[in-house]
Order: structure tokens, then sequence, then C-alpha cells
């Protein structure tokens, strides 16, 4: 999707609220010094800090500073100086429901030379969304001043808690902001995997074809992490895998797979055919484990305390830290085929992959004694880390007789471009000040992303969940649910490549 960048965004103001934060400090502040880095940021930029801290312009620079040097990815080299960086750095303390905080806050931001254009950030708590959109709109920030220029709002997830919450969400915001200048983030679009996805399928005639229901066996997505809840078990017990991970990061996962191929590349070409693929899934209305989906939560495992015991988790808590569903998209291309999906914290790796599995070759001939059974075809798409795509399929041994071997036939980002991918939070701070709305969701996506998972939180609401122990990869009912049905979970994780 390279070919959409375009220039250098018009001048404009970042403000980010909560800019004291754990998402300024570990994402956004390093990716936009990174952006400033690379040239890509207009001449006249500037980035406004506002919080409830009471705290000087030079401190917010030097705690700054602190932070983009400790989050930066290691190993990219620094072209132009902090000094240059840090002079366009401004910090507004300020209480989100205050009329008086956003009043000095336009007078701020007119003062700025990087006006008219403004892009509000909303790295804050979800319980403040409300306050700040209100105020902004109050405030006259919500529209260009004096026509002039544009005014855009960026949204973190979560994006609401269920159907209803997010339905008011949306009202509320598009009375003060236009749809079009709204971009709800879901980081995992600014992965360049993710982006790959459209690509892969769409400008190569060897796989779509086969990309339906004649063809594909199953699907599997899996997301993978090692890290449990950090210091966020306050906001995650209110939330679990399903809001914090299902709802947004697989949803636009599945949406990738499964869609057909838009006109164009036009924002809402693609995010059109995205919805559709969300609207087709089958809905889940029920909590019985092992039937169509699996809750769990990781027990204390070697060195590290059980999710119950970890700080801001209720003792008797009932949310899940690993779910695992299957459902199938109701539509002509996906007919019967279903989607198996899973994540999942404190399990053994961190691993997103993608697993188009391919229907078995007919059971004659060498699917079937002495050779067979054999393992079907299957296509990863690795999201991270190894980024990349591999493809499985059998070969013979070389020899005599007829030995067959399943084997892996390789595609590394790393080794075809070297380097690491681009952070996605760079890429999806530089879209939106661009205009650019592709890789974020739109209302209605986000709307039909619940949807699907509300009616599942509805079923599971106060019911019991299952346990696994922490380092494993989640409950044995998981691995059950597709037994049942004659299949696996597989990952084709690779090791990193070797550095010359
Ligand atoms: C966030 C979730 O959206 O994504 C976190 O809130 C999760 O709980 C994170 O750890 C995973 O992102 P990534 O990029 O590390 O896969």
């Amino acid at each position: 999707m390279e070919p959409l960048r375009r220039d250098t965004p018009e001048p404009f103001t970042l403000v980010i609220f909560g800019a004291s934060g754990d998402l300024a400090a570990r994402k956004l502040l390093p990716a936009v010094h990174r952006l400033f880095q690379q040239g890509l940021l207009p001449e006249r930029f500037a980035v406004v800090g506002f919080a409830r801290t009471e705290m000087a312009e030079a401190l917010f620079r030097d705690q700054a500073g602190i932070d983009v040097a400790r989050f930066s990815p290691p190993g990219r080299a620094e072209r132009r100086t902090w000094a240059d960086f840090a002079r366009n750095l401004h910090y507004h303390a300020g209480r989100y429901d205050d009329p008086a905080s956003f009043a000095s806050l336009r007078g701020r931001l007119d003062a700025l030379a990087a006006a008219p254009n403004r892009l509000f950030y909303l790295a804050t708590p979800p319980t403040v969304i409300a306050p700040i959109v209100e105020q902004l709109s109050a405030a006259g920030l919500s529209r260009p001043a004096e026509g002039k220029g544009w005014a855009r709002l960026i949204v973190e997830k979560p994006f609401g808690r269920d159907l209803a919450s997010a339905r008011t969400l949306n009202a509320l915001v598009q009375a003060a902001f236009p749809e079009n200048q709204v971009f709800r983030i879901d980081h995992y679009l600014g992965k360049e995997t993710v982006q790959n996805i459209l690509v892969f399928r769409f400008a190569n005639a060897l796989f779509e074809p086969l990309w339906n229901h004649k063809y594909v066996d199953h699907v599997q997505i899996t997301v993978a992490e090692t890290v449990g809840v950090e210091q966020r078990g306050a906001y995650y017990d209110q939330a679990g895998a399903l809001r914090d991970m299902v709802q947004n990061h697989l949803m636009h996962l599945v949406s990738l797979v499964g869609m057909e191929a838009p006109n164009t590349l036009d924002p809402d070409a693609v995010r059109n055919e995205k919805v559709k693929v969300l609207k087709a899934l089958r809905l889940i209305p029920t909590c019985a484990i092992g039937e169509r989906v699996v809750r769990a939560q990781y027990a204390a495992g070697e060195g590290v305390p059980g999710y119950r015991e970890e700080p801001g988790v209720a003792p008797d808590s009932r949310t899940e830290t690993c779910v695992a569903l299957k459902t199938y998209v109701d539509n002509w291309r996906w007919a019967d085929v279903p989607f198996y999906l899973r994540t999942g914290k404190r399990l053994p790796a961190r691993v997103t992959e993608i697993g188009i599995h391919f229907k078995p070759v007919p059971q004659v001939l060498f699917n079937a004694a002495p050779f067979g059974p054999m393992a079907p075809n299957v296509l990863a798409l690795r999201i991270q880390p190894n980024e990349g795509i591999s493809l499985q399929f059998q070969v013979k041994r070389p020899g005599a007789g007829v030995r067959i071997e399943p084997f892996k036939m390789d595609f590394g980002y790393e080794e075809a471009f070297g380097g690491e991918p681009p952070e996605a939070y760079e890429r999806l701070l530089l879209d939106a000040a661009l205009g650019d709305p592709t890789l974020f969701t739109r209302s209605d996506e986000v709307e039909a992303a619940w949807a699907f998972v509300t009616p599942l939180l509805d079923a599971c609401a106060g019911a019991e969940v299952t346990t696994y122990p922490a380092g494993t990869w989640g409950p044995r009912e998981a691995d059950a649910m597709l037994e049942a049905d004659g299949r696996r979970w597989t990952v084709f994780r690779r090791r990193a490549p070797r550095k010359a």
C-alpha cells in the first residue's frame, strides 16, 4: 500500500490528551520523534501535551526526552538533534471537563505558528473521551478555525465496551466532528504485515482462486503474547481478552483475510468490503465451554503470579485472559469454512499468525497407505515476529523409493528488505495528519465488530472461566474444541534470521 504515501502533511499541531500516560511515553512521542528524524513532518508542526498534572514545559520536554530515548526502537540513527525536535513540544495542564482549560487551550493553539490544522489524539482512559469531545466542541475546536484548515480526532481503543455504548459514543463523536475527520485507531492496521494481506491476496494471481470454501478447509488466527497484564490490571479486569483483543485486532485480521477485492484503494471502498465480512460473521450466543468458545485465565506459572494475584485484579475475577473461538463467515466464498480464533496472555511465545489450511488431496495415491496420511498444504502469514509468509507443501525425500515429507518455503521481510518494519504508530499518525482514513476503523465497522462480540459477552457475563498455567498454550479445552473437529492448532513460528 506504499503508493498511497504522499507528501509531508500540511503544517499542523498534534494535541495529545493523556500526555503524561503510558501510551504517550511508549508509543506516541517516540513515533512523532521518529517521523521528525526521517523528515516526514512539515517544517511547522507542534505537539501540545495536555494532562491533568501541573508541570513546567521544560519538565515535560525533559521527560519526553527520557521516554523517547527509552522507548524508541534500537539502532535507528538520528539525523537531527533532540533540541531541534524539543522546541516544538509544549505542555498544557488542564482538566478534561473544564471549559476554562479548553478556552486556554484554544488560545494556546491560536498562538502557535502551526495553526490552523489540529489533530487531537485521545490517549486517555475511555471514561474521559465523552467530556473531552464535548469540551472540544464547546470551545469551537472540533471545527476548522474560521473555516480554514482542519480539525481531526484520533480515538484510541477500546471504542465503547459493547454495541450499545459504541453506538452512543459514535453519536457523541459525530455530533462534534464529521465522520471523515474521525480516526478510530487500531495499531494492528499500521503493522506492515497486516497491510500486506491485501497486497498478497490481490496482487498475485496464484492464491486468490484458491481462497474460498472449495479449497480452504479452515482458517486459524493466533495472537499470542508472553506478557501478563503488567501494570494494567485495573483496566484489563474490566475488559478481558474479548474486548481488549478480539473486538478490534482480531476482527481486522478476519475481515482482511475474508474480504472481497475492493474496486479501488479508496478508503471507503476498502472499508465497505471489510464491513461486509464482519456482518457475515456467525454469532456465538453461548458461553458453553468448548462448544464454540473457551474462556480461560492464567494461573501462576514459573516465577510469575496467576492473573487473580496481579495488582488491580479482583481476587475472584472471572475475566478471561485467553479466549479461543470458532465462527464462520456466512457468505458464498466462505460457506461452512470454520474460522478458529485464539488470543491470550502469558502464552509461551509472542506470535501473531494467520494460517490458511487447505483441504487435503484425495485419499488415493500418496495420501493413503503406505505413504499417507499427509499434512495438507498450509499458508502461514506471519504478522509478527519474524514477519513473513511460509507455504508448506509435500516433497519427495531424495533417494530410492518414495518417502514424502512436508517442507516449508519461506519469505522473510527482514532478509528480503533488511531492517525491522516501521512502527505502526508512525504510519498511522502520518496517515491521520495526511487525512487518509484507510487504516482506521469507520463507525459502522466498529459497530459491526461489537455486534459480533456483544452476544458472546452477554452470554458469558458472570460465567466461570477455566484456567491454564502461565507459560503454556492455553487451556486443554481450546485444543479439545479443534480436536472434536479433527483439527489442531498450529503455528509456524520461525527463528529470527541470523545477523551477518
Ligand atoms: C493492545 C492491547 O491493543 O495490544 C494489549 O490492549 C496488547 O493488551 C497489545 O498487549 C498487543 O499489541 P502488539 O502490537 O504487541 O501485538
